[in-house]
């Protein structure tokens, strides 16, 4: 059974997932590489996230010191991850960090712990080429959305070298902190969840790019047309409801006129050059203030704490 867990990283995902872990009773210890100044400060950001829980009624009030004080920091790796039942990396996406953190982990944890690495493309079997034969079934990649604490997914994979009790132990893990897990069974990049949306992202920039809708309408769209659905019925169960039959003649009319580009839009390229890259620099499909910037944020992650409340997904 897994008690104790590291997260290594501090960045997007590492905070948010060690905060995930701790909001639910985890002792979890963090680790980061860098200057002991930086990894003092993680506190101090993970805070208002929990007080936004608060304010918006989601956990009590009490739960804000209790889930800091679950955490420990720790710029020695050894140290962070010496006693660990499970340790999760959010490293930088680069092959070669990732293999060079694995072999470190390997050599310092126990022999039971799973490793488990957060990569949104890249292969496991690559991830584990420095790691001792004993260590390769008890390494997964369990992938997570952003924010961390907020996305209710994690993609946990099982593609034939992870033993069916390991697999198990990481699930009721999962299931523990009211994530909803995806068995993913082929190590192939980008698992489930994103290739469906670079999917659809393919098509929405695409749509924009052609001129055939404003990237307000693309958006609306979306969000009051398909993702109203998809939000709680998915595909499947979408496909199995409209009639397959319908969905087999609009695939055989509508496809061949769709985008099927082999890499990133044009458009969304040209934005990437000009250095509009969304709310970060103040511009990307629109424009943001700077004043106005982390309102819009704050606003982003208000509307997914009521969407986690009307799923009943409140921590107790
Ligand atoms: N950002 C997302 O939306 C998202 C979502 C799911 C998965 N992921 C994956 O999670 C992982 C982490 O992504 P992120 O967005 O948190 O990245 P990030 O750049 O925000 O954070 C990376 C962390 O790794 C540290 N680091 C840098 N170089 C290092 C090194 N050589 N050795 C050890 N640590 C080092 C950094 O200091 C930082 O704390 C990546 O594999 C990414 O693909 C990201």
């Amino acid at each position: 059974m897994i008690k104790k867990i590291a997260v290594l990283g501090i960045g997007t995902m590492g905070n948010g997932i060690a905060m995930s872990f701790a909001m639910y009773g985890y002792d979890v210890n963090i680790h980061y590489h860098g200057a002991e100044a930086k990894l003092n400060a993680v506190k101090n950001i993970m805070r208002p996230s929990l007080e936004l829980l608060v304010e918006e009624n989601f956990m009590p009030a009490e739960n804000i010191q209790a889930t800091l004080d679950r955490i420990h920091l720790f710029t020695d790796l050894k140290k962070a991850v010496e006693d660990r039942d499970y340790v999760i990396e959010n490293v930088p996406e680069n092959l070669e960090i990732k293999q060079a953190t694995f072999k470190q982990l390997d050599e310092l944890c126990p022999a039971h712990t799973v490793l488990a690495s957060n990569t949104s493309s890249l292969k496991l079997n690559d991830m584990m080429a420095l790691v001792s034969e004993k260590r390769k079934p008890l390494m997964m990649i369990n992938h997570w959305y952003n924010p961390p604490h907020l996305m209710p997914i994690a993609e946990l994979s099982y593609f034939g070298n992870t033993p069916e009790n390991v697999y198990k132990d990481v699930e009721v893990l999962y299931n523990s902190i009211k994530k909803q897990t995806v068995k993913v069974l082929k190590d192939l990049p980008g698992l489930v969840a994103n290739r469906i949306q670079q999917g659809v992202a393919r098509e929405a920039f695409s749509i924009i790019e052609q001129g055939i809708a404003a990237p307000e309408d693309v958006d609306k769209a979306l969000k009051f047309g398909p993702a109203f659905r998809y939000a709680t019925t998915g595909q499947m169960e979408v496909a199995d409801f409209g009639g397959l039959d319908i969905w087999c003649t609009v695939g055989d009319n509508l496809l061949k006129a769709m985008d099927n580009s082999q890499c990133a839009n044009k458009l969304l390229r040209q934005k990437v050059k000009e250095g509009k890259l969304g709310v970060k620099t103040g511009e990307g499909f629109y424009k943001y203030s700077s004043e106005e910037a982390p309102e819009i944020q704050k606003q982003f992650l208000k509307r997914l704490i009521h969407q986690l409340k009307a799923s009943d997904y409140y921590v107790k």
